[in-house]
């Protein structure tokens, strides 16, 4: 059967945007000036977060490889990377929402921290009936909807503090979570498409990784000395609630009901550098991209020396860009302090 040749490009307008911290949602369009230069297939997106680069360059028609350790993650480019078809009906989604008998575990635990009773009678419910789906599409689909609904109704979109802080009266914060799910449903629908294609979706820590792909693009966490970069800190919830709590142990000290985060070397100083080199070594046969920002470490001058151990041409591109409140490496609204977002491209 012959592909319909359409053009994917325009299908990144259906991308569902979360306030992802560190999303590159905003930036795309620079990024992709660069890379639309270079010649390339398949591309791995290391450290996919929102994996909007990765949806981008399915747009573009490109191989992609997708991997966070995220579980979280993983749900939204299993849905929206790997599945090209499956969608959810009306029947799913009226099996979604029926009334069910749950153990109660969202209500009981988090009482009073993120959500009403009702709402997390809610969670309970749909998560129970999202376990019972017998496609692994359909699974995604409908858990990264249910993200996509906890994250918009919570201020800043994070889970570090109890209520609502700095609810600042936006239309998301007065949406029924129902609401949310049901629009994001139809979001993430509109966000299936083929572009002929077989992507893959993984979750897994990028240093334990072998994947083979002409670009590979790094976006870990920036280090900087004087903030955490730590995702699950904020994330944990959605986490928790895409693993369904299972192998989980909360820590029961915590306000917030967080777990232990995951180990990633990106979280000190001295593995960071170690982390590079070994990420450097291992791809030295591809086209190595590199998001970075100037107030973190290894410093540009110091990532530049190290990519050029391994590729003979290093160029480094600068990103007129300024992050939003709820990326802690990046001060806002002061232009003199203004953080530098860097491309690195190694050839
Ligand atoms: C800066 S964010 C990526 C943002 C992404 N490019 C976007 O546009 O949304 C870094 C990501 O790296 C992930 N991460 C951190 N350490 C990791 C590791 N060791 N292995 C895999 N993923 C990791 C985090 O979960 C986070 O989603």
């Amino acid at each position: 059967m012959q592909l319909e040749i359409e053009n994917f490009a325009d299908q990144f307008q259906y991308f569902p945007g979360t306030r992802y911290m560190g999303s590159k949602n905003k930036i795309i369009p620079d990024i992709w000036q660069h890379l639309s230069k270079l010649d390339f297939e398949s591309v791995y997106d290391a450290f996919a977060g929102s994996n909007v680069v990765g949806y981008f360059l399915k747009c573009q028609g490109k191989k992609v490889i997708t991997n966070d350790f995220l579980s979280f993650s993983q749900t939204f480019s299993k849905a929206i990377i790997e599945n090209s078809f499956v969608k959810l009906d009306k029947s799913d989604i009226k099996s979604l929402l029926k009334k069910n008998k749950n153990n109660g575990f969202i209500s009981e635990t988090f009482r009073d921290i993120f959500f009403s009773e009702e709402e997390n009678e809610f969670l309970d419910r749909v998560r129970k009936n999202i376990s019972q789906l017998d496609n692994e599409y359909k699974t995604s689909l409908a858990l990264a909807a249910l993200v996509r609904a906890c994250m918009k109704k919570r201020s800043r979109g994070i889970f570090t503090f109890v209520g609502e802080r700095y609810n600042d009266g936006r239309a998301d914060m007065k949406k029924l979570l129902e609401q949310h799910f049901l629009e994001s449903i139809e979001i993430f629908n509109q966000a299936v498409f083929e572009n002929g294609q077989e992507n893959i979706s993984l979750n897994e820590r990028t240093e334990k990784q072998n994947v083979k792909a002409d670009l590979v693009y790094f976006d870990p966490p920036y280090f900087t000395p004087k903030s955490d970069n730590d995702y699950l800190r904020r994330y944990h919830f959605v986490e928790g609630l895409v693993r369904n709590w299972e192998g989980i142990t909360i820590q029961e000290h915590s306000i917030v009901k967080k777990f232990a985060s995951y180990k990633s070397p990106f979280a000190k100083k001295e593995t960071t550098y170690t982390a590079f080199e070994n990420l450097f070594h291992k791809f030295q046969n591809s086209i190595i991209v590199i998001s970075y920002s100037s107030n973190s470490f290894p410093a540009k001058d110091e990532l530049t020396a190290m990519l050029s151990k391994y590729k003979s041409k290093v160029v480094v591109h600068e990103i007129d860009h300024t992050y939003s409140f709820g990326n802690q490496n990046h001060k806002i609204g002061n232009k003199n302090n203004r953080v530098k977002e860097y491309l690195f491209i190694g050839l």
